[in-house]
């Protein structure tokens, strides 16, 4: 028989964890046909393996391991994309959200909302498990930059749209699912955004529990990605939001290139030394806050990474090569040095960004 409720688990190095869950699962769900999908990224620790474990005994229980590739957001997707529930919920790996709360989520979504979601900010909620104050400050500000965001999408202000426990009917995920970003950590913020109607959201009250076992993944990376899933609801998709964070990173490349410059030759090297060196820590620079930025998902590591770097160095300089090239022809067409000089630089950029995806990172 089908479960008539999947719960997808995104899990990371949640080894300790995964047994607890189950069991913890069992109790709150009895008189459900329910089953639990662990999406695991290949974790070095084993998590993949002891819910295979599991598996072999409890066919409740499944797994998806997914290799050379990282990312909350885009496991809950897969882990609900392999569901043939009518419900599915989704809940941290880490024991940290109330599973007790899920026959009332179900309850509210049977009784037709679109979503319910489990909530620290409404009466009866607590976010007392949250490590330090200033993830309370973090947690508040990007609460309130989503609350502004979804104010249309919703019939009732929602207090934690930036919650990662909710259930939701399965079809309506499916709809949805191509319109997700699938970046970083938000994917209830992912799904209301890509919503083509206003949704009727339920907010069911839990106490946000310390962790236990294992460690938070959340990090300041994590946090340059939701505002970087802002910035691409805001634009609506236009410009694909690599190319915003790699033009980022390249302007911050120019910035690394003018300070090196200026130190070296203060340092009394020649202009033509001094700014080579510069383009060179520059272009180093770049690839290192490309890898762990706009290519978090791909990252690469060891011998693979060194090799990307000496790619993405021919890369760009030929990229440079190019932007020299068209800049001094336009110049010399029209005389006006700053049109010229932007124009070369967005040929540059462009070149840089759209060769290096499929070269070094080799992107889909
Ligand atoms: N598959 C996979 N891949 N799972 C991941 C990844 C990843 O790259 N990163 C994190 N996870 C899993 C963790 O193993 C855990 O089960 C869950 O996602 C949440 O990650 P934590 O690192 O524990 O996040 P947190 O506790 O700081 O934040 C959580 O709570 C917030 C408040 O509800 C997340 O759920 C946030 O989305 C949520 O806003
Ligand atoms: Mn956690």
């Amino acid at each position: 028989m089908t479960a008539a409720l999947t719960v997808v688990v995104p899990c990371y190095k949640e080894r300790d964890n995964v047994a607890p869950m189950v069991a913890a699962l069992d109790a709150a769900l009895a008189g459900i046909a329910w089953e639990v999908v662990f999406v695991d990224d290949d974790s070095p620790d084993g998590t993949a393996a002891a819910a295979r474990a599991l598996a072999r005994a409890d066919t409740r229980v499944r797994c998806i391991k997914r290799v050379g590739r990282r990312g909350l957001s885009s496991a809950v997707i897969e882990g609900a994309l392999s569901s043939s529930a009518d419900y599915v919920a989704v809940i941290d790996g880490d024991l940290q959200h109330d599973e007790t709360r899920l026959p009332l989520m179900l309850a509210a979504v049977r009784d037709g909302a679109d979503l319910a979601v489990g909530s620290r900010h409404v009466e009866g909620g607590d976010a007392a498990g949250l490590a330090s104050p200033l993830r309370v400050r973090l947690s508040e500000t990007g609460i309130s930059l989503a609350q502004m965001l979804t104010g249309a999408k919703i019939s009732n202000p929602i207090s934690d749209p930036m919650s990662g426990f909710f259930l939701i009917r399965r079809e309506m995920f499916e709809a949805l699912a191509a319109r997700l970003t699938g970046q970083g950590f938000k994917i209830l913020l992912d799904l209301i955004l890509a919503s083509p109607r206003r949704l009727e959201i339920v907010e069911i009250p839990y106490r946000f529990r310390p962790r236990v076992a294992g460690e938070s993944k959340l990090d300041v990376l994590v946090l340059a990605q939701f505002a970087g899933l802002l910035l691409d609801k805001m634009l609506r998709g236009t410009v694909p939001l690599r190319f915003i964070s790699f033009a980022l990173v390249g302007g911050f490349g120019v910035l690394i290139n003018l300070a090196v410059l200026a130190l070296a030759q203060g340092a009394g090297l020649g202009f033509t030394a001094a700014q080579t060196l510069g383009t060179i820590i520059a272009m180093v620079a770049n690839f290192q806050l490309n890898n762990q930025l706009t290519y978090r998902a791909q990252r690469l590591k060891g011998a693979k990474a060194w090799r990307g770097l000496v790619l993405f160095l021919l890369v760009c300089s030929l990229g440079a090569y190019a932007n020299i090239g068209i800049a001094r022809a336009l110049y010399a067409e029209n005389g006006h040095g700053l049109l010229a000089g932007a124009a070369g630089a967005a040929v540059g950029v462009v070149w840089n960004y759209a060769v290096s995806a499929t070269l070094v990172w080799r992107v889909r």
